[in-house]
């Protein structure tokens, strides 16, 4: 039977407190859906149960803060990202790229202008560095940078600055130029999750940072939304490795956790509307947890 813990049960300093996500470096170009920021103190935590990793894998990687935050922060000796959406993959490619420079100059140099900005995206030649610069565009002027289909400009955003008020076109040069001093710790795949996953089913020396679309929200966030939850969790169970898998806290999902003998436990969470939620997270063991 798999031990349900909720944080409150927890003898030693439990994870209780909601993580100020000021706090974290942000070192991701995306301002990712979904995105992980808010869970990197207990990941640090995780990532700090072996003295040494060789390799941290992320294998749902799209704003990759779990993936940067390992390098920069030197968790792991090498780090895998991997990604099945073209336009996010096509980000990651360039910025580990020697293209990168041209990103970062494109960014800073570009003026964001109605005009410019459809230019850009109904430029239908598109090489790879392009695919890039639109997806960080279309991630900043878009509603909640939601890249999936159906998704909209921003129309007020802070102080009524519309379009380019998540556009720090500066940050996000220094953000790419960052990343470029430790690109050659991080591989990035434009794969399949589950196919590497299975592919590496018995290595025993990684972790795994597991963070798919939800059950809930997956759907109208992302363009790859559809996974087998079931299939994904029979996967999980079967790693000879470390893991941790993220879920929101449903039903279904506790039940799955149930079914696959893996171990669980309920964390707080502030939303970017502020509303306080809980996650679930899943791993091999909890030992790293107090
Ligand atoms: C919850 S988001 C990951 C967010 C990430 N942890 C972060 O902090 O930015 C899930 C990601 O999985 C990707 N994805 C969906 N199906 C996939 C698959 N079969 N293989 C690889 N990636 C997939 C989506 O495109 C999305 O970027």
């Amino acid at each position: 039977m798999a031990e349900q813990l909720s944080f409150f049960d927890l003898k030693v300093k439990p994870i209780e407190k909601v993580t100020n996500v000021a706090s974290v470096p942000q070192r991701s170009p995306f301002r990712y859906p979904g995105g992980k920021t808010w869970l990197i103190p207990v990941i640090r935590r995780w990532l700090k149960q072996e003295s040494r990793i060789s390799e941290l894998v992320e294998p749902f990687a799209g704003g990759g803060i779990v993936a940067l935050t390992a390098a920069f922060e030197q968790l792991a000796d090498h780090i895998t990202m991997i990604e099945l959406d073209e336009e996010v993959a096509a980000v990651w490619q360039i910025i580990l790229s020697d293209k990168n420079e041209w990103l970062a100059n494109k960014i800073s140099t570009f003026i964001l202008s109605p005009q410019n900005i459809e230019l850009e995206l109904n430029n239908p030649n598109k090489a790879l560095q392009d695919i890039a610069f639109c997806t960080i565009l279309k991630n900043r002027i878009f509603h909640g940078g939601i890249l999936a289909k159906g998704s909209g400009l921003i129309k007020n955003g802070e102080n009524g600055k519309g379009i380019s008020s998540r556009w720090y076109a500066k940050t996000l040069r220094d953000r790419i130029l960052a990343i470029s001093t430790v690109r050659s710790r991080i591989k990035f795949l434009n794969h399949d999750a589950f196919d590497y996953i299975e592919n590496n089913i018995d290595r025993a020396d990684c972790f795994y940072f597991i963070d798919p679309p939800y059950t809930v929200a997956g759907r109208r966030l992302y363009t790859h939304f559809e996974v087998d939850h079931e299939e994904l969790f029979r996967k999980v169970s079967r790693l000879k490795s470390k893991f941790m898998l993220t879920y929101d806290d449903t039903e279904e999902i506790k039940q799955l956790a149930i079914k696959y003998h893996l171990q669980f436990k309920t964390i707080p969470m502030k939303t970017t509307h502020h509303l306080k939620k809980k996650e679930i997270i899943i791993s091999d063991n909890f030992d790293w947890w107090q």
